[in-house]
Order: C-alpha cells, then structure tokens, then sequence
C-alpha cells in the first residue's frame, strides 16, 4: 500500500477510536506534572503499532506510548496516538492523531487526523497538502502585526517562552496556546495561524505537522533558524513571509 494512503487509512481509524471514547469512562494518569497519558493514548497506539506490523513488517516504529521497534527496511512511522491529551481529558476538541512516514532519515509523508474536528491533513513532501481531500495553502499574510500566532509551552523553557508570549502577544495581532502541536503545525499549513513556535518537542509531535507546513507552501526550522532536526525539539513554523520576522522576536 502506499504509505500516504496507509497513513490517512490509520490516522482516521485511530482517531475514531479516540472520539468514540471521548465521552465514556476515563482512566487518567498523570506522567510528570502537566502530562497525562489516557487508557485511550494506550489504546490508540496499540491500534496503530498492530496495523503497522501488519502492513508494513519491516517498518520501525517510534510511538509515545513505548511503542518502539527497530525496523529491517529503511522505513519508519513517527507516532503520536493522541496529541493534546489534556485537551482530550477535558473534553476540549483539539486533539488528534499524528503520524509522520520516514525513509532513510527523510520525513516522506504525514496525516494529522482531529476527530472531534472531523479535519484530516495530509501532505507528501514535495506534493501538495491537504485538508480533507482538499488542497491548502498557508496564509498570505506578511507582517507579524497582522498575524495570529500560537505556541506550546513546557516547563523546561517557562519562563522564557513567558517572555516570548508576552512579546508576541503585544507584537502580534493575537496569540493562542492551544494544546496540540501535530494541530498548531496543521493550523499553520491551512492558513489559520501565521506562526507557532515551540521548545522540547519530541519527534513524535512534529513529524507530521512538519512536512505538511512544507507541502503548504510554508516554512520550518528550529528556534534559532538552523535547519529542523525533530530530534531536537525546537521547532518554528511559519508561512514562509513571517519566517524572518518571527526569528528576530523569539529569544
Ligand atoms: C503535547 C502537546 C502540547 C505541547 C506539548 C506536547 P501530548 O503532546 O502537543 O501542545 O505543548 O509539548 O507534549 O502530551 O498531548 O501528546
Ligand atoms: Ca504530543
Ligand atoms: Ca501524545
């Protein structure tokens, strides 16, 4: 199966699995102070890794949620089996499923899919992006004063993403956090936001939302303007016309 198709098959598969326990019981833990993990992150993850086994047995894995297996071909999927899981704990409709197809190191192809948004982005690099079926664009605002920015903040980098939010929320035109980034990097491919930025990312995060920004027409690096690498964690996205602009405000 072409792994763009087998991706969006198994991002919207999951995601169901994610929306159809939205409002039933919860099994709750908390990881570290401000990250959760559900019975339906588990679930959503065990979902995927059985069908990647399947359709692609040679395939390595990186997923959140421990599901990680060293491959036999040059090919692996990058897994978040629910992104913005405090969101979902709370009922707030941000959250999704993201997962990014590598080949020899190189993001090939990714498919973000929020459910309760009923939204599924997908891009191939060096092809077009996609909304539901439909292509998108990233915006084509120019300025920083006109556009909406978002970020994502953990506690390693609080403060100084405080004095981040604090410039950009009296520089640009509005600011939000919104709790997922696999949806922020999506939001920022759709012409939504102008920009997110975010420190201590892990790959899983990133993968997907990253080459769709790109498929968008959009522009990704790390905070400080050198090139993304998602094992790293610092990630900007942009519409290309703010990238500069943003680089020069973000500390
Ligand atoms: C988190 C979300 C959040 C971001 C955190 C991530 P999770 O992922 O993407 O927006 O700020 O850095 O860890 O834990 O909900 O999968
Ligand atoms: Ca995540
Ligand atoms: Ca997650």
């Amino acid at each position: 199966m072409d792994p763009l198709d087998f991706i969006i098959w198994l991002a919207r598969e999951a995601g169901t699995l994610l929306a159809d326990r939205l409002d039933g019981p919860r099994d709750i833990a908390l990881k570290n102070r401000g990250d959760l993990v559900t019975d339906a992150d588990r679930a959503s993850e065990a979902l995927i890794v059985e069908r990647i086994h399947a359709n692609f047995p040679g395939a390595a894995i990186l997923g959140e949620e421990g599901g990680v297996y060293s491959g036999t071909t040059d090919e692996r999927f990058v897994v978040d089996p629910l992104d913005g899981t405090t969101n979902y704990a709370h009922r707030y409709p941000i959250f999704c499923v993201s997962i990014g197809y590598e080949r020899a190191g190189v993001l090939e192809a990714g498919a973000v899919y929020g459910p309760a948004l009923g939204e599924l982005y997908a891009a191939r690099r060096g092809g077009g992006a996609t909304l539901n079926g439909k292509p998108i664009t990233v915006s084509p605002i120019r300025t920083v004063e006109d556009a909406l920015v978002c970020t994502g903040f953990v506690t390693a980098h609080y403060e100084r993403n405080v004095a981040n939010f604090n410039k950009l929320s009296a520089t640009a035109q509005s600011v939000r956090r919104d709790g997922s980034a696999a949806l922020d990097l999506a939001f920022v491919a759709a012409g939504r936001f102008e920009a997110f930025w975010e420190w201590d990312l892990k790959p899983w995060d990133m993968a997907a939302g990253a080459v769709i920004v790109e498929a968008a027409g959009g522009t990704v690096s790390a905070i400080d303007g050198t090139p993304l690498d998602i094992a790293t964690g610092s990630i900007l996205a942009t519409n290309g016309a703010t990238h500069t602009e943003m680089l020069g405000l973000l500390d």
